[in-house]
């Protein structure tokens, strides 16, 4: 599948926004591949989703869901408490924290009907069934994974792919399950030490995912052995991203770092830092989707008001290299970079 692409690069999923078709269908025309993201939309949604960008390309595109994980017993009463300031800053009341399933069922169904020709998931393993369905319509199975561990796991349900997260990335972490206390495979792996761990237990074809900014990354990567890259924050302020204007300017501005938190949604996830991750991130409970659903008011009217400190603001460790403008100028100057470094590293080697 990647093999037939111009120059290897894939536009993440960014549910929430960012990721929209048309995003997607720029990145598709100027020879790359896009996945929609089908988080946090009902089934219906992500149908009108998928429709719509197949109104925009021929092309073929990807969609990627997230896979519900365990109800968590965590208590969410301190971290709400501390929430109720910030909800009355913005005039809201925080929402109600609980569990649900993404209506997963029901999004699978979906894209199993559209026949998805690419269908990756993200926080977790697909049942082997889950896997054989999409199977049978022609659709390629991929898992994103973040250790050799998670890697193991998804071979062995039939995967066709991996997407190699690395510590670097903006977004929610991949990882399988999120238990603070023994995090999946003991450790957090930046990019490339987790491709080389991973491609040292499968074959299976490799897309790296974290940090990468510039083309000379993606031809590290491919250099590597990752067969694609897939990259988030470098598209976030392309012309044609859904991104919050609040979280672009802030994009814009840079100056702030970036790092993990819980606080908005109770799954580790890399954002900038802003007044809610500086002061909640400590505390904030394991409990995902609960968090997510506790904050949506807060983050919210954050963005309604265009004041980026109780926004989820998602972005990689090299978010402040990230330009914008189309998306097509975007990649093409990916593709020149990577060729450049490519040459000058193929020189170097001698
Ligand atoms: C705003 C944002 C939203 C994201 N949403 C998703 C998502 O819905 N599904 C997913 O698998 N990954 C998601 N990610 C993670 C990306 O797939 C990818 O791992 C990450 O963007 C790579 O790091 P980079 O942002 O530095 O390029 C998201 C990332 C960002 C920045």
């Amino acid at each position: 599948m990647f093999e037939r692409l111009r120059f290897p690069v894939i536009v993440a999923p960014m549910a929430g926004g960012p990721t929209t078709p048309a995003l997607v269908s720029a990145v598709t025309a100027a020879g790359g591949f896009g996945f929609l993201g089908g988080g946090y939309l009902t089934a219906d949604a992500l149908g009108d989703l998928i429709a719509r960008t197949a109104e925009l390309t021929a092309e073929p595109f990807g969609v990627n869901l997230f896979l519900p994980g365990a109800p968590s017993v965590a208590d969410l009463s301190g971290h709400r408490e501390h929430l109720l300031a910030e909800a009355r800053r913005y005039g809201v009341e925080p929402g109600d924290a609980h569990w649900d399933d993404d209506a997963y069922p029901a999004k699978l169904d979906v894209v199993v009907e559209r026949r998805i020709p690419v269908v990756s998931f993200t926080f977790g393993l697909p049942s082997v069934d889950d896997v054989a369905r999409l199977h049978e319509v022609g659709s390629l199975v991929i898992v994103t994974v973040t250790s050799p561990e998670e890697a193991d796991l998804a071979a062995a349900i039939g995967a066709d792919a991996l997407c190699v997260q690395g510590f670097e990335a903006g977004g929610h972490r991949g990882i399988f399950a999120d238990d603070p206390v023994h995090p999946a495979g003991g450790e957090t792996y930046g990019l490339l030490a987790a491709l080389r761990l991973v491609s040292a237990v499968t074959d299976l074809p490799l897309i790296a995912t974290g940090g990468l900014v510039h083309g000379a990354d993606v031809a590290a990567v491919l250099v590597a052995g990752a067969a694609a890259a897939q990259l988030g924050t470098a598209f976030l302020r392309a012309d044609e991203a859904g991104t919050q204007p609040a979280q672009q300017r802030a994009l814009a501005e840079g100056g702030r770092k970036t790092a993990f938190t819980r606080a908005f949604t109770g799954r580790p996830a890399r954002g900038l830092v802003n007044r809610v991750l500086a002061e909640r991130s400590a505390d904030a409970p394991s409990a995902y989707p609960d968090v997510h659903h506790l904050t949506r008011p807060i983050r919210a009217a954050a963005a309604k008001a265009g004041d980026p400190e109780a926004m989820s603001m998602w972005a990689g460790q090299t978010y402040p290299l990230a330009g914008a403008g189309p998306a097509a100028e975007i990649f093409a100057k990916l593709e020149r970079e990577a060729r450049e470094a490519f040459s000058q590293a193929s020189k170097r080697l001698g």
